[in-house]
């Protein structure tokens, strides 16, 4: 059977590992020598549950999720271990082919800048009819595309527009509802309202939210901003040099940060979007992920640093219900260090 003729896969039930990323590692060959974005990073995604994966400019989150799509903005970036487990499939072995139909079909994505990936020629119904189509769900379009327009609180004369008539929310809007068509079992959102109005970016997010929710669809979460987290995130990865540090429910991270930099973070000492050393920092300043510091990458900048954290990386502890990559919780009390 073709991969268009390919029956819709049964909507995931609540609670189940939509995405799980194992060990993931990628490296980009440069002039540099060889950067690894991400590296060795462990995460999960459950249906109905937004995520978030949070870090400073430079940190790895985009290049996380190009991992888990195999869509690299450079020909120099490739996949070197790990799994990309989908409903339970590890993606990784799959040709492009097999990953062309898990795109769009399986996987929604909604990107920072939706005329990046809007079709300039075509109006909003014909990209959303060709959507549909090139995943066999063409039957019964029309209705399809009114329902989603309307789901995303467009009115259905949209889809006789071209992306250049379109205010940036309603673009963004369109680019939901692209993301949504398929009914995907997972949604990967990268700054989906950065480039929005303050009072359009909420209205966004909202809808996000409520059509997530409404769906059950498992959604990962990329942003640079810790009051979008507070919002809409159930559970956070805190991303820093291309490793994640810690990772906690939302309630317990913006409670009781259990890693320096999570600290840092919420103490308004470090800054996710302009990257800044903190004042009480030996050396101070995000490092170059080409020859990134041994041991603790945070270190240079901590204001706890220990000799160990010079020499060895640390491991995840966990921590309550959260679980942090930070030597001070070693032997720490209900600290355990995991894999
Ligand atoms: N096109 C590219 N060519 C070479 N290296 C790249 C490229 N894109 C990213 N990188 C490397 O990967 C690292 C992570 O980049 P990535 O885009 O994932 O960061 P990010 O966390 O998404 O940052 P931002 O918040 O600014 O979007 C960068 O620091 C850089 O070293
Ligand atoms: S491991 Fe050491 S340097 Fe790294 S965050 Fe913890 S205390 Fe700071
Ligand atoms: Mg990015």
């Amino acid at each position: 059977m073709s991969r268009a003729g390919a029956p819709p896969a049964a909507a995931p039930t609540a609670g189940e590992t939509v995405l799980e990323l194992r060990d993931l590692t990628t490296e980009i060959r440069s002039v540099r020598g060889l950067v690894r974005p991400v590296d060795a990073v462990s995460l999960r995604v459950r249906a109905g549950e937004v995520v978030g994966l949070v870090g400073e400019s430079g940190s790895g989150k985009s290049m996380t999720a190009f991992s888990v799509m195999r869509l690299f903005p450079t020909k120099a970036a490739r996949l070197v271990s790990g799994e990309v487990r989908l409903r339970g499939r590890d993606l990784v072995p799959l040709p492009q082919e097999a990953m062309r139909a898990v795109r769009g079909r399986e996987v929604g994505m909604i990107f920072q800048d939706p005329a990046s990936y809007l079709n300039p020629v075509l109006s909003v119904g014909r990209q959303l009819e060709q959507q549909l189509q090139a995943h066999a769900m063409g039957r019964g379009a029309r209705a399809r595309i009114a329902e989603l327009l309307r789901d995303v609180g467009l009115a259905s004369e949209i889809a006789g527009r071209y992306p250049h008539e379109l205010s940036g929310g309603q673009a963004q809007r369109v680019g939901i509802a692209s993301a949504l068509a398929c009914r995907p079992a997972l949604v990967i959102a990268d700054e989906p309202t950065t480039a929005l109005d303050v009072t359009i970016q909420a209205q966004v997010l909202r809808l996000m939210a409520r059509l997530q929710r409404e769906g059950g669809v498992a959604m990962l979460l990329i942003t640079h901003d810790l009051g979008v987290v507070a919002e809409v995130c159930d559970h956070v990865y805190v991303m820093y040099a291309g490793r994640i540090v810690e990772e906690a429910p939302v309630a317990s991270l913006f409670a009781a940060p259990q890693h320096p930099y999570t600290q840092g973070l919420l103490a308004g000492v470090l800054d996710l979007i302009e990257p800044k050393p903190i004042e009480v920092a030996i050396h101070g300043s995000v490092p170059d992920l080409a020859s990134p510091p041994p041991g603790c990458r945070f270190h240079p900048r901590c204001p706890h640093v220990m000799d160990v954290c010079r020499r060895e990386t640390p491991p995840h502890f966990e921590v309550g219900d959260a679980r942090a990559a930070c030597w001070l919780h070693d032997g720490a009390p209900g600290a355990e260090a995991t894999a």
